[in-house]
Order: structure tokens, then C-alpha cells, then sequence
């Protein structure tokens, strides 16, 4: 959720803190602020709003503002709605803090800190943490000290960034579920919540792991272990590039990264195809392993767990091993049914979710072995689970995410057929045919289907004055028709629904009227002809109906209104040019209705708070 940043080092930190919350405002934009070391004091500059608001507040009463030390902070309102007395930094003349997480009890420790004649100028669970920070403070005298008796009272989770009036030059940062990293420099050192806030000056880092604090300073940095010892790090190295974490020339990150799907697809599957078979390479997932799974549960949230219905299906309809979806955030209260005969896959694009992370060790309590599937090397879900498989997307930006799904899809579409083979239910040859045409036929598939942008702006053009909008879909359709109708909902805020096709005259189609656009996504053979059964009602109704078939679907040119036909592959793999296609549709329409398509309203990239 929000983004943490602090420098300190022999150059200018303004500058340096404002680049990286920029770098991170994917991470949530509510509101914005920084705080610095100055001869007189720590300096405070933080408003409601996006990170350019800050920038006009330096230029205009912070002229060249200079400080070697500071931390900065961009925001998603968990508690306190986006304002500027609720922008973090929080804290008093004598301590300055950041905060990525939530304290949940901090109703006792405010009433507890009360009771210590404090008051609060927020309505943060985060200035209850400074305020606890600087009672101690007030108390010891030293920082460390603070920070271990504080963080022992807080429950729920941070990363936090600390600085303390007395020790200019210093940052001390905390963290417990919420992600943190130390990155290290020849012109000085940095936490941040994510390493593109700091790529432009290193890709080497420490990432932080539970309990631990870090003290930064300009040329040292000191780690502690929850237990107060000194502990020594590896350093890790990001192999990203800055170009990476640049839109190359497209006017927005989705655009760019709905483009880099064929490559994606390539990156994440050849590498594990060996003799034309499916190969995972994992230590802990044997072949034995693997014969020896009764049920598999893939455990996820939004897109990653669409992502998940199309394992299901995929799983199923190959290795014949029953396989639950679960909605991460229901998954982790409901007690569930686990034991050693269970897989549980936990995906994950920044493998930071908390949902899915706590649905990850609920898991491993429970004895099932845990497969994670993240994009973003070391995070804590791919640090945590038993397996782990990285899709090799490479930085996704954007919030709403698209080729990190298409690479989901992908891998599970590999696991389907590891699976299948482990327990018998196709043969070598079969495995061969189905791995070809994955990594053949698939890339070429999404190739050809990025060849009809113009036909995805003439439907998102059709569509963009829309209020309400279904997608409708049966069997594989169905499961994308809900990955298709998030993403139309969340970066162009037209209220969407995704329907089972079939399902839709049992209730729901009392909401179709006049003009009321219906997606109807018709790609499997097997299901065509109950498809345009399906169609006819809603047609019969006023609907405004665009169908999306494979090239050699013949559809009567009285079914629909608009007909979308994209490129053929075996049934099994439709999904891929499709999303492909409805990614662009939802992208062209956010544009047209002229919404913030890489950084929608309300959201964020990583949601690590419950
Ligand atoms: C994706 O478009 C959404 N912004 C969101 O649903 C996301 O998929 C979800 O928060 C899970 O994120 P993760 O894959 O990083 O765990
Ligand atoms: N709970 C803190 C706030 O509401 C931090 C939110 C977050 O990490 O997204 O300001």
C-alpha cells in the first residue's frame, strides 16, 4: 500500500526522496510528504494528493531546500481519509515518522498515550505509533531503545522509517509483514518499500526481514534482530533496469506491459520446458511430491486469483486432481480443511499481499506444502513458501495488472501438465503436443491479437458512455469474463459484472435494458451454439452485444451487434488472446473517459494491509 523512502548520504536528499515516491506512487497517492534534517530542526513539508503537490510547496516556500538526511512518505488511507493533517510524516518536534501497514490496536495505545497527556492532530493509526516512539524517546533517550519497547506494544504490521532530532544523519527503520529494504550506495544508503525507488541510484539492497531494525546512516548501516543482537545481511542484487521501470515511449505503463506479454509469456516458459516436457526444477516438488497431492487449493486475490480459475479449469480438465479456488482474505478466517495431502498455490504478482501472505503460513500451519507463484524476486510470499516459481514478467508498474496475469495463466497451464503427467492422465507425447503449442502457437496468438487495437478503440468507443456492463461466459469464458470485468471496473470505474452465461435468466437479466452493453465471450467450440441461446435472451431484452469468437467461429450477423474475432488456438488456450484483446478494450476505454488508467482512484499496487 503506501510507499517509504529515506536517504542519507553526502548529496541532497530533497531531491532524491521526491524521485523515489514518485517511483512508488503506484503503491498508493492519496496524499504525500517528507521530512528533513535542517539546522534547525527536523522540517516537515506534507499535503493531501499527489506528490506534485509537494514539489509546488518546496518551490514556492522551500527554495532550494537542502538536507542530507530524511525520509518520505506516499500514502493509501487505511485510517483517516486522504488529508493533509492525516499525511505522513507523523510524529512531534523531536521524532519524525513513516508507516506502511496497520496498528491495530492503536484505540488502547492512544487512549494509554492520552492518559500521558498527548494529543493528536490525525485521525492515523500511524500517529499513535510516533507518539509511543517519542514517549519512549522522551523516556531512554535513545532511539533503539524507543523503537524495541514501542514495536513490542504494537500489534498488526509496519515497515516503518524513524528519525530522531538529536541524531540527524540517521534512519531507523522497523518492519514486521509490511516490506522493507535497505539499499546500499557509494553516495549513501536508503530504505524504501520496493527497489524502484531507489533503482536509479542502486539495484543492491538488504531486504529487512520480521523484527528486524536497521539504523541507515551516510556510509553504515547497522542491522538488529528482534532480539537486540547485531546480525550481518547478504546483499541482494535487483536485476532490474531503470528501463524497466520507464514507459519506453507508450503513453501509459498498461499499454507497455499489455505489450510485453508475448515476451513474458517466452521468459516465464521456455525456461522450463527441457526435451519438450514440463520441467520445475524445484527441490521441494518432486515427482513423488507431486503423485502424491490429493486436492490443490490456489489461494489469491483480484487478478492473481482470476488467474486461479483458469488453473482450476486447466488442472482439472488434464490431471483430473480436484482443485479449490479461495479468495485469500475469506481463505485465511475460515478454519480451512488442510492437511499433508493438500498443495496449496498461493499467487502472487508483488508477493507482498497481506491476505495472501497470511493465507500462505495459515497454510504451512496446517501441514499442506505451499507453492508460491510471485513476480517480484525475495518478496515475502516467494521467501516463505516451501516452493516457489517466478514468473519472469519483469516490473509491472501499472496497477491494474495484465501481463503478470497472462503469465500466471501461463505457468498454471505448465503445471496442468507437470500434474497430469505425475499422475498418469497423458502420456509424454501428449505432454509434448500441449507444451508446443503453449510456447509456439501462444505468443503468436497474443502477437496477432495486439494487431486489432483498432477494433478494441471502435468497442471501447461503443462502450465508454456506459453506466452498468456485463460479460458474460460459460465454462473457461466465464473465468475470464471475471478477470475482464475487473479490469474494466477498476482503471474506467464503469460499474461491470461478469455473469455464467447460463446463469443470467436466473435473476440477473431483470437488469438488462435498452442500449445496456453485454460482452459475450465465445470461444469454446463445445459451447457456441448454448452461447447464442444465451446472447438471444439478453438481445431479446435491449442489450447492446459484442461478441468475442475465434476467427473461424461463424457467427450470424443478426446475433450481435459487433463481432471481435481473434486469433484460433486449441480451446484450452483462448483465454490468452482473449484477455489480450479485452485488456486493450478495458485500456481504451479508461483513456476515452479520460480516467488515471496506471494509477486508478482508491487503489494501489501491492495491498499489504488487510
Ligand atoms: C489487479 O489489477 C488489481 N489491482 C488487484 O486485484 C491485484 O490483482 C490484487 O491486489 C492481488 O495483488 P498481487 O497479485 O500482488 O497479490
Ligand atoms: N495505516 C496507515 C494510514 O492509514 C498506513 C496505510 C498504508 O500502509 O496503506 O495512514
Amino acid at each position: 500500500m503506501c510507499g517509504i523512502i529515506g536517504y542519507s548520504g553526502v548529496e541532497n536528499s530533497v531531491p532524491k526522496l521526491i524521485e523515489g515516491l514518485k517511483a512508488l506512487e503506484y503503491r498508493g497517492y492519496d496524499s504525500a510528504g517528507i521530512a528533513v534534517f535542517t539546522e534547525s530542526g527536523i522540517s516537515v513539508i506534507k499535503a493531501k494528493g499527489r506528490i506534485a503537490n509537494i514539489e509546488k510547496i518546496l518551490d514556492t516556500e522551500y527554495q532550494n531546500l537542502e538536507s542530507v538526511c530524511g525520509i518520505g512518505h506516499t500514502r493509501w488511507a487505511t485510517h483517516g481519509e486522504p488529508s493533509d493533517r492525516n499525511s505522513h510524516p507523523h510524529g512531534t518536534d523531536r521524532i519524525r515518522l513513516v508507516h506502511n501497514g496497520i496498528i491495530e490496536n492503536y484505540i488502547q495505545l492512544k487512549k494509554e498515550l492520552s492518559a500521558c497527556d498527548y494529543s493528536f492532530e490525525s485521525d492515523t493509526d500511524t500517529e499513535i505509533a510516533a507518539k509511543l516512539v517519542d514517549l519512549n524517546y522522551k523516556t531512554s533517550e535513545d532511539p533503539l531503545q524507543a523503537i524495541k519497547t514501542s514495536v513490542e506494544k504494537l500489534y498488526g504490521s509496519y515497515a516503518l522509517g524513524i528519525i530522531f532530532d538529536k541524531y540527524p544523519g540517521k534512519i531507523y527503520a522497523a518492519r514486521k509483514d509490511s516490506p522493507l529494504i535497505v539499499a546500499i550506495s557509494d553516495k549513501g544508503n536508503f530504505i524504501a518499500s520496493d527497489i524502484p525507488a531507489v533503482l536509479k541510484y542502486t539495484n543492491r539492497y538488504y531486504q529487512l526481514e520480521q523484527g528486524e531494525i536497521a539504523v541507515v546512516e551516510k556510509d553504515k548501516v547497522t542491522v538488529y534482530d528482534e532480539c537486540g543482537s547485531l546480525i550481518k545481511k547478504d546483499i541482494m542484487t535487483a536485476d532490474w533496469d531503470v528501463r524497466a521501470a520507464e514507459k519506453c515511449g507508450y503513453e501509459h505503463f498498461m499499454l507497455k506491459e499489455i505489450y510485453e506479454e508475448p515476451l513474458a509469456i517466452v521468459n516465464t516458459i521456455r525456461p522450463r520446458i527441457n526435451d519438450g516436457l514440463p520441467c520445475l526444477d524445484l527441490p521441494g516438488l518432486t515427482d513423488d511430491t507431486i503423485k502424491a497431492f490429493k486436492r490443490i487449493n490456489i489461494v489469491a486475490c483480484g487478478t492473481a486469483m482470476h488467474a486461479g480459475f483458469i488453473g482450476r479449469t486447466a488442472i482439472e480438465r488434464l490431471a483430473r486432481i480436484p482443485v479449490k479456488v479461495e479468495i485469500a482474505s475469506e481463505f485465511r478466517y475460515k478454519n480451512p480443511i488442510l492437511d499433508k495431502d493438500d498443495l496449496v498455490i498461493i499467487m502472487s504478482q508483488s508477493g507482498e499481499t497481506a491476505d495472501s501472505l497470511a493465507a500462505l503460513r495459515l497454510s504451512k500451519e496446517h501441514g499442506a506444502h505451499t507453492l508460491a507463484i510471485v513476480n517480484v524476486a525475495g518478496s515475502s510470499i516467494a521467501r516463505e513458501a516451501d516452493s516457489t516459481l517466478y514468473t519472469w514478467a519483469g516490473p509491472e508498474i501499472a496497477v491494474a495488472s495484465t501481463k503478470a496475469y497472462t503469465v500466471q495463466i501461463s505457468l498454471m497451464y505448465l503445471i496442468a501438465a507437470k500434474f497430469a503427467l505425475c499422475h498418469g492422465k497423458i502420456t509424454d507425447d501428449e505432454a509434448r503436443q500441449y507444451l508446443h503449442a503453449l510456447i509456439e502457437q501462444t505468443p503468436v496468438a497474443v502477437e496477432n491479437a495486439l494487431k486489432l487495437s483498432d477494433r478494441c478503440i471502435q468497442i471501447s468507443e461503443k462502450i465508454s458512455g456506459a453506466e452498468h456492463l456485463f460479460y458474460i461466459g460459460r465454462g473457461i469464458d466465464y473465468d475470464i469474463a471475471q478477470e475482464a470485468s475487473l479490469k474494466l471496473k477498476e482503471i474506467s470505474y464503469i460499474h461491470s459484472e461478469s455473469y455464467a452465461a447460463g446463469e443470467m435468466k436466473h435473476g440477473t437479466i431483470s437488469l438488462i435494458t435498452e442500449g445496456v452493453p453485454v460482452i459475450a465471450i465465445c470461444t469454446q467450440d463445445h459451447l457456441v451454439e448454448k452461447m447464442i441461446s444465451n446472447i438471444k435472451e439478453v438481445k431479446a431484452r435491449g442489450a447492446y452485444v459484442i461478441v468475442i469468437c475465434k476467427e473461424n467461429t461463424h457467427m450470424d450477423k443478426e446475433v450481435a451487434d459487433e463481432v471481435l474475432k481473434i486469433p484460433v488456438l486449441s480451446d484450452l488456450f483462448m483465454p490468452i488472446p482473449a484477455i489480450t484483446v479485452l485488456q486493450l478494450v478495458a485500456y481504451h476505454t479508461s483513456v476515452i473517459r479520460g480516467c488515471d488508467v496506471d494509477k486508478p482512484r482508491n487503489l494501489a499496487k501491492s495491498v499489504t494491509v488487510e
